[in-house]
């Protein structure tokens, strides 16, 4: 018995997880108590907890390998832990406000992200997710047999490279936080839009219209008919979950059955967060269907 209580959000996915004190290192009871819940709940949330950015490092080394961020610098003192901030009169717009899961256009994208919170705004700034293997479930099949056994072609252009949304058209803005832009975010990555979870067997839809540009071997006009239909269906309300804020809280989410998005609606107020990505080895990442 390890004290923990896992309480589900009651929505698509998402649970809270109480009992458990994150500023002290975990046992391996505790930690695959906590790994369980992570893959069966998708998002879990640890109020109340107050961590160093150390312990965020150690927490996260918990779950696989401190990950990569290609197009972020990150805070002082940290080779991984990255600031999501916003002030209070930034007019830059939210950023990644849009459905993704993270850097899904790297060779192996990290497993999953861990985000803490430190300045919440008493109004908006929520984060959604949206469960990727219900919504595959739950697919006609009409739909789903037009992905089966098609790779998705995945690219940060759109918002890192030089002509992205973070690229050269914010070197006036007023963004707090600190984005690089690159060449390199034109690589392009090929993913099955269907693939197997490792640790749970079963199957997720991985990213979305976004990072995903193209679908291989399909003409253009073509593919981008198949991923408006598949985005809009894999964003459908009764997938998702929308998680509230408070300070002190730890999320943990999997990039491997989730989407997520940072929501505004908090001008006005300061947001700030610190994120870490867990990278996996081979073994943790979603296996092609
Ligand atoms: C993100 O990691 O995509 C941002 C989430 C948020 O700021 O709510």
């Amino acid at each position: 018995m390890t004290g923990i209580t896992v309480q589900p959000s009651g929505q698509a996915c998402g649970a809270y997880i109480t009992g458990v004190d994150l500023s002290k290192p975990l046992d391996a009871d505790t930690i695959n108590e906590i790994r369980a819940a992570w893959i069966e709940h998708h998002v879990v949330a640890f109020p109340d907890q107050h961590i160093s950015d150390n312990d965020l490092e150690r927490i996260t080394q918990y779950f696989g390998n401190l990950g990569d961020e290609p197009f972020f610098v990150p805070i002082d003192g940290s080779d991984h832990v990255v600031a999501l901030t916003r002030r209070a009169d930034e007019k830059a717009p939210v950023f990644a406000e849009v459905w993704h899961s993270d850097w899904s256009f790297q060779d192996q994208p990290p497993i999953g992200t861990c985000l803490y919170s430190l300045v919440i705004p008493p109004v908006g700034g929520d984060t959604g997710f949206i469960n990727q293997e219900k919504a595959l479930a739950d697919m006609p099949s009409s739909l789903r047999s037009k992905l089966e056994g098609l790779k998705a072609l995945h690219s940060a252009a759109g918002a890192y490279s030089p002509e992205g949304a973070y690229g050269e058209k914010e070197k006036d803005s007023d963004r707090s936080m600190k984005i690089l832009f690159s060449e390199s975010a034109r690589d392009i990555h090929p993913h099955s839009f269907i693939k197997v979870h490792p640790e749970s067997g079963r199957e997720s839809l991985h990213g979305c219209l976004g990072y995903i540009v193209g679908i291989e071997g399909m003409p253009e006009e073509k593919a981008k008919a198949l991923l408006y239909e598949l985005y809009e269906w894999q964003t459908r309300e009764e997938f998702q979950y929308t998680h509230k804020w408070q300070e002190n809280m730890l999320v943990i989410w999997d990039n491997r059955s989730v989407l997520h998005k940072a929501n505004a609606g908090y001008d006005g107020y300061d947001r700030e967060l610190h994120r870490t990505t867990i990278s996996g080895n081979a073994d943790l990442f979603q296996q092609a269907r």
